[in-house]
């Protein structure tokens, strides 16, 4: 894939999508005030909060021909109107956990009462380590125990995993029933919820038992986000950074300007950092539905990242954190292919440490790191293939010679 010639969803001359609706001549900046945010007055729009300002919502069209849906964005989306027009069937079930499933279920229930004439749910245990085959299972028994037919709704209503998981229940189940993403993370709203991308992890790997499956809708409610631990904040908050190197340099510097009110949870600078994360996503997924080369550029920073993740056993850094730091390593990776310089390599770094992210990864040697990344799904033939920067903006895949790599995992373990 040619690094420079490839347009990105910043290109000037326009797109080639035909239904991104009002988005369609927002690709090019992201100024602070952007005009496509419809910001309502505090009067108009949902309150959840008395004195926080209000935030109304905007929506994000992905065009995948007959699996085309809409990404709802936006603050109080917890109720009917949100899920207008969604399929309408006897038996709907919400698949949570057990840690939003009381923070949230009762108000998602009332908002789908309107379609359905009974809404189940199941709590699974919360955790990356629950998603697998037994956690799976328990959504298929219960599905069967109530009867669910081929029109039964299933809502994701949680984080990645069971985004990830109730995804791939409702593409498996009677060989495909229709489902509904309500992300709870900010890592979900801006990433794992949109692209169709679902999966359980399989002892031997992550994420590789899992199938393409797209859902009808995604409804992402910032005020949900108010729940979430800092942690999980700053993890979600890598793969928002993520888009701007490899698609959209003046959303880098949006971030850049826009980080401290991100990390206080400003709402207004919230629903732009989703909606332009959802923007780029549905973009190269809209080019690239089933990966076969553009949509890796999404893998950003995740080459080291999986490594890191690996080498430490998951859970003890949460995804975002290694994609975080694999970011600088493949940041300065670029700049040793002399596809960046090292200024926007540093450029990029600063903006890693400054959102509290970690810069430096764990010294597993560099073998091991080695070993670990020719393990991951991207290493084609034993050749591994990294994504790279070059030009700010613009990403694409390609080997590295192995000493440079040695290079980077030297400057960058502590
Ligand atoms: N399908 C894709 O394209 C894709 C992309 C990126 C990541 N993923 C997957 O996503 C998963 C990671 O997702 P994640 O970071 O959302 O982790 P997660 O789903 O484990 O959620 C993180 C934690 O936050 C809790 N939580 C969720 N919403 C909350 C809320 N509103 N308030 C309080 N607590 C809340 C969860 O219970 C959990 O403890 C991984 O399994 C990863 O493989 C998938
Ligand atoms: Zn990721």
């Amino acid at each position: 894939m040619p690094l420079a010639s490839r347009p990105g969803p910043n290109f000037r001359e326009g797109t080639s999508r035909k239904n991104f609706g009002e988005s369609s001549g927002c690709l090019t900046n992201a100024p602070t005030a952007h005009p496509c945010d419809r910001m309502a007055s505090a009067s108009s729009a949902p309150s959840s909060s008395p004195s926080a300002p209000t935030v109304d919502h905007t929506v994000v069209p992905i065009d995948l021909g007959d699996r085309s849906y809409d990404i709802l964005i936006g603050e109080g989306l917890l109720k009917a109107e949100s899920f207008a027009g969604l399929p309408r069937s006897a038996k709907a079930l919400i698949v949570t956990n057990t840690t939003v499933g009381p923070l949230y279920t009762a108000r998602l229930r009332e908002a789908i009462a309107p379609l359905h004439q009974q809404v189940l749910d199941i709590e699974l245990p919360d955790g990356e380590q629950f998603k697998d085959w037994p956690a799976l299972n328990q959504v298929f028994t219960k599905l069967l125990e109530e009867a669910a037919d081929r029109k039964t709704v299933l809502y994701a209503l949680g984080g990645g995993v069971i985004g990830d998981m109730t995804g791939f229940a409702a593409a498996c189940y009677m060989r495909g029933v229709p489902f509904v993403q309500v992300p709870t993370t900010l890592l979900a709203q801006v990433d794992s919820s949109v692209g169709g991308k679902t999966a359980i992890n399989h002892p031997a790997g992550k994420n590789m038992i899992g199938a393409f499956y797209q859902p009808l809708r995604v409804v992402c409610d910032l005020a949900t986000l108010d729940t979430l631990p800092q942690r999980e904040l700053l993890a979600g908050l890598a793969e928002v950074i993520k888009y701007g190197p490899i698609a959209d340099a003046d959303f880098l510097g949006w971030l850049e300007a826009n980080l401290d009110k991100l990390l206080a949870r400003d709402r207004a600078a919230l629903l732009h950092a989703v909606k332009r994360s959802c923007e780029i996503k549905a973009w190269v997924v809209g080019q690239d539905e089933k990966e076969a080369g553009l949509r890796a550029i999404l893998n950003y920073g995740h080459t080291f990242g999986h490594a890191i993740e690996a080498g430490l056993g998951y859970g003890a850094w949460l995804h975002g954190e290694a994609v975080g730091c694999g970011m600088v390593m493949a940041a300065d990776l670029s700049a040793r292919l002399g596809l960046i310089d090292e200024a926007t390599s540093r450029r990029i770094q600063a903006l890693i440490a400054r959102a509290g992210l970690p810069v430096k990864g764990p010294d597993l040697g560099a073998e091991r790191y080695l070993e670990l990344m020719q393990v991951d799904k991207k290493a084609e033939g034993g050749e591994i293939r990294f994504v790279v920067i070059g030009p700010l903006g613009q990403a694409g895949m390609r080997p590295a010679p192995e000493a440079l790599v040695r290079e980077v995992i030297a400057a960058h373990v502590r």
